[in-house]
C-alpha cells in the first residue's frame, strides 16, 4: 500500500500571486495532495475577504487536481495534523525571508516534531514578488498584469478604484 503524502501550504494570500502559484505547481510535483490554507487572522485587515481569497485561489488552481483550498484559524501545525499532513510548504524569496521563516519552522518543530517544513526557493522571476508589492503597485495605478492571474488583477484594481457613489461631489440622481 502506498501512503499519500499531504502537504499544507499556509499563508495570507491577500491576494494570491504568480509567485504563490509557482510554489503550488512545484509542490504538486513532490506531494500527492496540497492544501492551500488561508489563515484567518483577526489581527490583520486584509484587502480581500476570506471568501474572495478562497474563490481567487480555487479559480487559479482549478487545473491542478492535487490542490484543495481551505481556511483555518489557530496553529498551522494543529490544522496540518487534522488533515494528516506531514509537510508544511513555504516559499523562500531572499535572505530577508530566511530569519522569520527559520524561526517559524523551528517553532512549528517544537510544537509538532513529526511535521517537516519544506522550503521551496521561488523562481528567479518572482524573487521580488509579494502580495504587498502587488497592492502597492495597484494603489498607485501601475499594471500588475504580469504579477497575478487576470481575475485577481481586475479584482485588485477594483478595490483601488474610487466608487462614484462614495464621492461626496457626485450628484444624487
Ligand atoms: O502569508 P504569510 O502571512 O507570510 O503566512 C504566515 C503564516 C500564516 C504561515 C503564519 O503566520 C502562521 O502559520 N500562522 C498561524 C499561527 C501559528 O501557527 N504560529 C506558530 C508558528 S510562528
Amino acid at each position: 500500500m502506498t501512503t499519500r503524502l499531504t502537504a499544507v501550504y499556509p499563508g495570507s494570500f491577500d491576494p494570491i500571486t504568480y509567485g504563490h502559484l509557482d510554489i503550488i505547481k512545484r509542490a504538486c510535483q513532490l506531494c500527492d495532495r496540497i492544501i492551500v490554507a488561508i489563515l484567518v487572522n483577526p489581527n490583520k485587515s486584509p484587502l480581500f475577504s476570506l471568501d474572495e481569497r478562497l474563490e481567487q485561489i480555487r479559480h487559479a488552481t482549478r487545473h491542478l487536481p492535487a490542490v484543495q483550498v481551505d481556511s483555518f484559524s489557530g496553529l498551522t501545525v494543529n490544522y496540518a495534523r487534522m488533515h494528516n499532513a506531514r509537510i508544511l510548504i513555504r516559499g523562500l524569496r531572499a535572505i530577508s525571508d530566511f530569519e522569520m521563516e527559520l524561526q517559524m519552522a523551528h517553532t512549528n518543530k517544537t510544537l509538532a516534531p513529526e511535521i517537516e517544513t519544506l522550503f521551496l526557493t521561488t523562481s528567479n522571476e518572482y524573487s521580488f514578488l509579494s502580495s504587498s508589492v502587488v497592492k502597492e503597485i495597484a494603489r498607485f495605478g501601475g499594471s500588475i498584469d504580469h504579477l497575478v492571474p487576470p481575475e485577481v488583477a481586475i479584482a485588485v484594481s477594483q478595490k483601488f478604484t474610487p466608487h462614484p457613489a462614495s464621492c461626496p461631489s457626485s450628484p444624487v440622481l
